[in-house]
This record gives structure tokens, C-alpha cells and sequence, in this order.
């Protein structure tokens, strides 16, 4: 049967998406899958059941990040539809996009993650920083790639952050934690080594930027870290994935701080799929090329 590759969207992530969604697409192709690309818009998601039917498609390899594709909404469309596809379901994807619903969840069942509160303006922003002790991280709940996200040292850093974070909905604010960088890509039961990610000094944090156009910033497999450090790592990254009931592959991302705790700060349920990104790194490094890694997805959507 024919693939679609959904693509695009609507989110502050549709460019990265459109990346991500061209390169399957390309992979699924190059290993003789008949598969079409989508670029969906608004208007396409809400014709998308009659062009299921038209075009027969009988699987979905979901491409989309952020809101609209990455969190449930498009995964209800496919269920409505009795179309398979890759990933998540719907309510792990809505949990998974938003940040406080993942990180009460973590913390309910004693994994650690930054202290933080929702905020529902400027003075509110203030005085969570104040409490939560600086510097702080002022972030949207949903969306991602960093969309929206600043590290800020002291009181005047607040109105900017909190001004740019609220352009993209509800905002938080988010203790900082010093530390190294990790992520856990997850790709069914397969063991994929955690990648350490060094933005290099001219990024607070392994921003949007330093994410898609440095070159400068450096990953490494392996990651440093010993066997059973690692394994602990990975672990967690299980464990993280499974309490949301994520399913299929996936990315989890932490801070390591100095003494060896792994703060959960993350979970993508669509990672990113592109040249530059993360869970194609960590497939390569057991052997598994990109094409190889795009079949495996598509794979589960049978599962
Ligand atoms: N949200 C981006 C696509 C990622 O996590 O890779
Ligand atoms: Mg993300």
C-alpha cells in the first residue's frame, strides 16, 4: 500500500518539519516505498480523510512538529479515519507537547525535573523567578526546538523572555540547571547510544540556532559517560517515555548536573528528522542509516 509523509503544519516548527519531512520522504523512497509527501496546511487537515481515500493510503509516517501534528491533533484525524501511522497516539501526543502535564507526571512518579510554575503574566513571571532563585528559564508550554525560549540571569531579563515566550501561548518559568546536555533517542526496544551535546559559548543553551544553522556545535557518540551511567540514562529515558504512554520512537532530553543527576526536561514524540538532527546521529551509530531508520519507523505503524 501507498505511504503519506505528513509534513509542514502550522506550528513555529513548520520549516523544521518541511526539513524533517522532505528527508523521509526521500529515505522511504530511495528504499522503494511507495510513499507521496503532504504539506499540510489547515484547509488539507480538515479535507484529510476524503484524501486518504482518494489517494489509498493505507499508512501515515507523521513528519509534523509541534502544535497541530505533534500533539494529538492530527493522531485523533488518523484514528478517526482507521489509518496506522507512526508514533504516538493522541493523548500521549497531547501530553507529550505540553510541558507541565509531562512534568507532573515525571514528578508524581519521582523522576527529577526543574522546579517550575505557570505564570499568567509579567509580575507573576517576577515572582516564580524570584522564588525559584536565578537564573531561570522562561519557556512556552507547548511547541518546540526552542521556539520562544530564553535564559535569564536577573529581574530586567524577565519582560523580554516572558514577551517572547507568550507570543507562543502559555508561558512557565522553569529552574535552571547547570550542567552537560544529554539525549536519549528511542526507537522501539532497540538500545541507541545517548548523544552529549556542546553548544558552543556564543548560545546560553542549545537554542534554536545553535540547533539548526551553527556548525560549531558539537555532539558526541559516545557520549562520555560510563557504561552504567549511561545505562542509567537510558533508563530514564525509558521510564520518562513510558509514563506518558509514548509509544514507537521518540527523544527524550536531559541536563546532567554535577552531581550526576539526570534532570528530565523533554520529550519529543516527533524528533526531528533532518540533516542536523538528533536521533538519526544515534541510529548511524549502531548502523542503522536513515533510510533504515525511516523503514524501521514506518515498521511499527504495523505493530
Ligand atoms: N522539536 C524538534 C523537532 C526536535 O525535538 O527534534
Ligand atoms: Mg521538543
Amino acid at each position: 500500500g501507498r505511504v503519506m509523509v505528513l509534513m509542514g503544519g502550522w506550528s513555529a516548527e513548520r520549516e523544521v518539519s518541511l526539513a524533517s519531512g522532505r528527508a523521509v520522504l526521500e529515505g522511504l523512497l530511495s528504499r522503494g516505498v511507495d510513499a507521496i509527501g503532504v504539506d499540510l496546511n489547515r484547509a488539507g487537515a480538515r479535507d484529510l480523510g476524503r484524501r486518504l481515500v482518494n489517494q489509498s493510503i493505507d499508512r501515515v509516517f507523521i513528519a509534523l512538529h509541534g502544535r497541530g501534528g505533534e500533539d494529538g491533533q492530527v493522531q485523533a484525524l488518523l484514528d478517526l479515519n482507521e489509518v496506522p501511522y507512526s508514533g504516538s497516539g493522541m493523548a500521549a501526543s497531547a501530553v507529550g507537547m505540553d510541558k507541565v502535564l509531562c512534568k507532573r507526571i515525571w514528578r508524581d512518579a519521582g523522576l527529577d525535573t526543574p522546579a517550575f510554575a505557570v505564570v499568567d503574566g509579567l509580575a507573576a513571571a517576577r515572582e516564580a523567578a524570584e522564588t525559584l532563585g536565578w537564573p531561570v528559564i522562561i519557556k512556552p508550554t507547548a511547541d518546540g526546538s526552542s521556539v520562544g525560549v530564553s535564559k535569564v540571569d536577573d529581574p530586567a531579563g524577565v519582560e523580554p523572555a516572558f514577551r517572547d515566550a507568550a507570543a507562543h501561548g502559555e508561558v512557565m518559568v522553569e529552574q535552571f540547571i547547570a550542567g552537560g546536555e544529554y539525549t536519549v533517542a528511542i526507537l522501539g526496544q532497540q538500545r541507541l547510544p545517548a548523544i552529549r551535546i556542546e553548544a558552543s559559548a556564543e548560545h546560553a543553551f542549545y537554542d534554536y540556532q545553535a540547533k539548526y544553522e551553527a556548525e560549531d556545535t558539537g555532539y558526541r557518540i559516545p557520549c562520555g559517560l560510563a557504561d552504567e551511567e549511561e545505562a542509567r540514562l537510558a533508563e530514564a529515558a525509558r521510564t520518562a517515555f513510558a509514563l506518558i504512554g509514548a509509544r514507537g520512537w521518540g527523544r527524550v532530553d536531559f541536563i546532567r548536573d554535577a552531581e550526576g543527576r539526570h534532570w528530565l526536561i523533554e520529550v519529543n514524540t516527533v524528533p526531528g528528522m533532518t540533516s542536523h538532527s538528533l536521533v538519526p546521529m544515534a541510529a548511524r551509530a549502531v548502523g542503522l542509516d536513515f533510510p533504515g531508520l525511516c523503514v524501521a519507523i514506518l515498521e511499527q505503524t504495523l505493530a
